[in-house]
């Protein structure tokens, strides 16, 4: 890839929640982007129907829509809160569509679980890994982090205010970064 090309990142949120503070976190990342990182949320996965895999034969709009945009993109961050222990059933429902088509394949990604709990959802997260590993997505080196007490380290301005947390952030988004160049 073009060291001048501007990568195309997509975020992924797993909470539907206008004031979701993973959606806030994904929005607060493009100030700690590399220049030549483009962040952009999909925000449709509460469009989608339930997985079937008869739907497949003729998939909705929805679905071929997020399929592509999942193709276009050069690299993913998915972040999620967790739900009773798990991954939010929205949020799977989303990944199992993608399983058929394969648009996860070697796809370089990053997961981050925000919670405002002690725990940053790390149960959810460790299930959702499992199932990225599953799809063969490329977690890019260090691209896994569990966030807790998220509700102190974000501001209603979409900025990070704790600073190792940016750091942390900082790192893993150029890293991120180094990986979609390299495919
Ligand atoms: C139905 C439900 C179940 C939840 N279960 C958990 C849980 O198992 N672990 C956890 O850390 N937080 C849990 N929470 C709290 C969420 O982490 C919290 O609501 C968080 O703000 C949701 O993420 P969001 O702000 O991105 O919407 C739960 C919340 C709801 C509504």
């Amino acid at each position: 890839m073009n060291s001048n090309t501007v990568l195309n990142i997509v975020g992924i949120s797993g909470s539907l929640r206008n004031k979701s503070s993973n959606t806030n976190l994904l929005r607060a990342l493009s100030e700690l982007a590399p220049e030549n990182m483009n962040i952009s949320i999909f925000d449709g996965i509460g469009d989608l129907p339930h997985f079937n895999p008869e739907l497949d034969d003729e998939p909705p709009a929805s679905v071929t829509c997020f399929r592509e945009q999942m193709k276009e993109a050069d690299g993913l961050i998915i972040s999620t809160p967790e739900y009773a222990h798990g991954v939010p059933g929205v949020l799977k429902n989303a990944l199992d569509w993608l399983v058929p088509s394969g648009e996860l394949y070697e796809k370089p990604l990053v997961v981050l679980s925000a919670s405002p709990l002690e725990t940053g959802g790390e149960k959810a997260h460790d299930s959702i890994l499992l199932t990225l590993r599953m799809m063969t997505a490329r977690i890019t080196p260090g691209g896994s982090l569990c966030i807790p007490f998220i509700n102190k380290k974000i501001n209603a301005e979409y900025e990070v205010t704790d600073e190792l947390l940016r750091e942390k952030l900082k790192a893993m988004l150029i890293q991120l970064g180094q990986t979609a160049e390299s495919k």
